[in-house]
């Protein structure tokens, strides 16, 4: 074996733009030692309002860039590439291991709220394939699943407008459109990476005994299982390594992913890649 061969890999992460960062810092945290090279495709973005057959293709483009880089481990932080795209990903980058969002956020659901009212905020297309409903109804039969296409949330999120009257007023006219479709959820889903950093105003608008979770820590903990079982871990030691790759706009990607990211991000921090 040569050296290059020993050289650990980083983990690859991929979303649609910079709302993917909210899971690469829960993958941070959880996981301090390994490389994580991060993909936001932001001359595409959104994903969220196209079509399946676009989302498919453009994340295919996507994780390809990354798997030619050298990943060990795929994860797709995009809640609309998992929901559309997570089994051909799969296909295309076997045996390369991969994870999506939706699955451990749909874990996370069933374990704050056994039974019960869930209901899934995400965007369009992430809401008409239902991939939450079936995730939830695979782990709790007894579980009603409600969905609501919260796009002007991608926006407000991104353009910082995260709080005070403005984001409630939108979270409220949004929740407004589920009037006289069953009661109260006992359990909110985040299900699209820009909406935990709503989650205030999100909560504001909601019973004070519903349950909020979004799929970044338990998306993490998956990755970290996933890596002792096939025994890809990082045994090095130190903090290991970041690299941010976009395919439009750094300057952008720093200021408006800086948030998501929980740190400041400088334009010189990301590379433009073509694909
Ligand atoms: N990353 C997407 C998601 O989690 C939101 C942004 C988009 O529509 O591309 O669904």
């Amino acid at each position: 074996m040569n050296a290059a061969q020993t050289q650990p890999l980083p983990i690859g992460v991929f979303d649609s733009g910079v709302g993917g960062l909210t899971v690469l810092k829960a993958l941070r945290e959880k996981l301090p030692r390994e490389d994580l090279v991060y993909l936001g495709d932001t001359a595409r973005l959104p994903y969220g309002t196209k079509s399946p057959t676009s989302i498919s293709r453009y994340a295919c483009q996507a994780t390809n860039h990354l798997r030619q880089q050298g990943i060990k481990l795929l994860v797709v932080a995009c809640n609309t590439a998992s929901a559309v795209a997570l089994d051909v990903l799969r296909e295309q980058m076997a045996p390369l291991p991969v994870i999506g969002v939706v699955e451990p956020g749909a874990t996370a659901a069933v374990a704050a709220v056994s039974g019960g009212v869930h209901l899934v905020l995400a965007t369009e297309a992430t809401v008409r394939l239902g991939a939450y409903a079936r995730a939830i109804a695979e782990r709790d039969s007894t579980a009603r699943v409600d969905e609501l296409a919260c796009e002007m949330l991608v926006s407000l999120a991104e353009e910082g407008w995260t709080d005070g009257d403005i984001a409630t007023a939108i979270v409220r006219r949004y929740l407004g459109m589920l009037d006289g479709k069953g009661g109260e959820p006992d359990c909110v889903i985040l299900g699209c990476t820009h909406f935990p950093i709503l989650r205030d105003a999100i909560a504001a608008c909601l019973d004070a005994k519903t349950r909020i979770v979004d799929s970044a820590s338990t998306t993490a903990d998956a990755a970290s299982a996933l890596l002792d079982e096939l025994g890809l871990g990082n045994e090095q030691a130190g903090t290991g390594s970041l690299t941010l790759l976009a395919t439009d706009g750094a300057r952008r990607f720093a200021s408006v992913g800086g948030r998501f990211l929980g740190e400041d991000l400088d334009a010189g921090d990301i590379t433009l890649v073509d694909l």
